[in-house]
C-alpha cells in the first residue's frame, strides 16, 4: 500500500504499529506444539479470563477456528443452523461439509440475524429419522455480510432457551465482536456465560498481523488442540504472533470507537452523494451502500481509485468500506472531500 493509498477494502489490512511490533519483539517464545510457548499460554489465559470461560486456543485464522468449533460440536451427517448470510455458510469454502460432514440449514433473517421463533421452526424434529439431526447453532456479531451489524442480546438469549430445550450447540462467530461490544456498552462475561462456544478475531479491527482465539470448556479446548492439530495449525515459535494479540486486547480495543464514528460521518457523504441511492444503518466500522440503479459501479470505484481510494463490491450491486486502525481523520476528510465533489 503506497503512502497515499486510502485502503477502505477491510480491516484485516491494517500493518502492526511500530509499538505493537517493539512488543512482539519481545515476546518469550517455545514450541507451543508441545504447549510450551508461554507468551501464547498467557494470550490464551488472558482472553478466557475476560470471557469468564474455561479455556482458550490460539488459531492462524478465523476460519479454522470456527470449523473446529463446528468439528466439536457435530457428526458427520448432522445440520447446523446458521442465517444465510453467515460467514460459516458463504465464506469459508464449504469448510462444514468437508471437514465436519454437515449440511447447513439456512434462515432467512434481516441484515444476518434472525429471532428465536425463526430458529425453533426450522429444527429437525429428533424422532423423524429421515431427517439430519439438528445439533448446533451458529450466529455472527458483528455481521460481516449485515454491515457490521449488532445483535439485540436479549434475541441471543432466547435463541440460547431454544437450544437448551432441543438440546442444540451455541456458537458464536465473534470474528469482530469487539465492535458489538464497544458499540453497545456490553461485557465479555455477558458472552462468555450464553454460548459453548466462541471464536475472536485478532487480526480485523484489533489490528494485529494474524490471529484468532478459540473459546469455550476445558473439556472442548483439549478436544480442539486435537482438530487443529489435524487441519494442520499447530505452530511452533507462535508466541511472537500471540504478543500481537496480547498488546491488541490491552490498546486496541477502546479505540473501536473512533473507526465507528469515522464510518457514520462516511455514511453522511455517502448519503448526500448523487450516486448513492441508499445507506444500510451503520452501527460499527462496515458500511454497506447501493448506487442508483442507472449507475455503473465500475465507474464509481474507478472514480475513486483516480484519487487512490480504495473500496470493495460485495455484489448484488452492493458496495463495501470498512473503517479500520490505519484510516484516520485526515484520510477521512479526504474521502468526505472526493465523495461530495465527484462528477456523475
Ligand atoms: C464474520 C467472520 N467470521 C470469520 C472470518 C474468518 O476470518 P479469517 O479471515 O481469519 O479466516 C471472517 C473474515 O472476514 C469474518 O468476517
Amino acid at each position: 500500500m503506497s503512502k497515499q493509498e486510502i485502503n477502505l477494502i477491510s480491516d484485516t489490512i491494517t500493518r502492526p504499529t511500530p509499538e505493537m511490533l517493539n512488543f512482539m519483539m519481545q515476546a518469550e517464545v517455545g514450541d507451543d506444539v508441545f504447549g510450551a510457548d508461554p507468551t501464547v499460554i498467557a494470550l490464551q489465559n488472558k482472553i478466557a479470563e475476560l470471557f469468564g470461560m474455561e479455556a482458550a486456543l490460539f488459531f492462524p485464522s478465523g476460519t479454522m477456528a470456527n470449523q473446529t468449533a463446528i468439528k466439536l460440536h457435530t457428526q458427520p451427517a448432522e445440520q447446523l443452523i446458521c442465517d444465510k448470510w453467515s460467514h460459516v455458510y458463504n465464506y469459508e469454502s464449504g469448510g462444514a461439509s468437508f471437514h465436519s460432514g454437515v449440511s447447513c440449514k439456512l434462515i432467512d433473517g434481516e441484515r444476518g440475524m434472525f429471532k428465536a421463533s425463526q430458529l425453533a421452526g426450522v429444527i429437525n424434529d429428533p424422532e423423524q429419522y429421515y431427517l439430519p439431526l439438528s445439533s448446533l447453532v451458529v450466529v455472527e456479531n458483528t455481521t460481516n455480510k449485515g454491515g457490521g451489524a449488532c445483535w439485540d442480546y436479549s434475541e441471543l438469549e432466547k435463541i440460547k432457551r431454544v437450544c437448551s430445550e432441543n438440546e442444540l450447540s451455541y456458537h458464536l462467530d465473534g470474528a469482530r465482536l469487539f465492535n458489538a461490544l464497544v458499540a453497545k456498552n456490553e461485557s465479555p462475561i455477558q458472552y462468555g456465560k450464553l454460548f459453548d462456544s466462541i471464536s475472536i478475531c485478532l487480526s480485523k479491527g484489533l489490528g494485529a498481523p494474524i490471529g484468532s482465539l478459540l473459546l469455550s470448556s476445558s473439556e472442548n479446548i483439549h478436544r480442539a488442540v486435537r482438530i487443529r492439530k489435524l487441519f494442520g495449525g499447530g505452530m511452533r515459535q507462535v508466541g511472537y504472533l500471540a504478543a500481537a494479540g496480547i498488546y491488541a486486547l490491552d490498546h486496541h480495543v477502546d479505540r473501536l470507537t473512533l473507526d465507528h464514528q469515522r464510518a457514520k460521518s462516511l455514511g453522511k457523504a455517502l448519503e448526500q452523494s448523487e450516486w448513492v441511492a441508499k445507506v444500510e444503518p451503520i452501527e460499527t466500522n462496515i458500511i454497506i451502500f447501493k448506487l442508483h440503479e442507472n449507475l455503473d459501479e465500475r465507474l464509481f470505484l474507478k472514480e475513486l481509485e483516480k484519487h487512490q481510494i480504495k473500496i470493495i463490491s460485495m455484489g448484488e450491486g452492493k458496495l463495501r468500506v470498512v473503517t479500520h486502525l490505519d484510516f484516520n481523520d485526515e484520510m477521512l476528510e479526504k474521502v468526505i472531500d472526493v465523495l461530495t465533489h465527484m462528477p456523475n
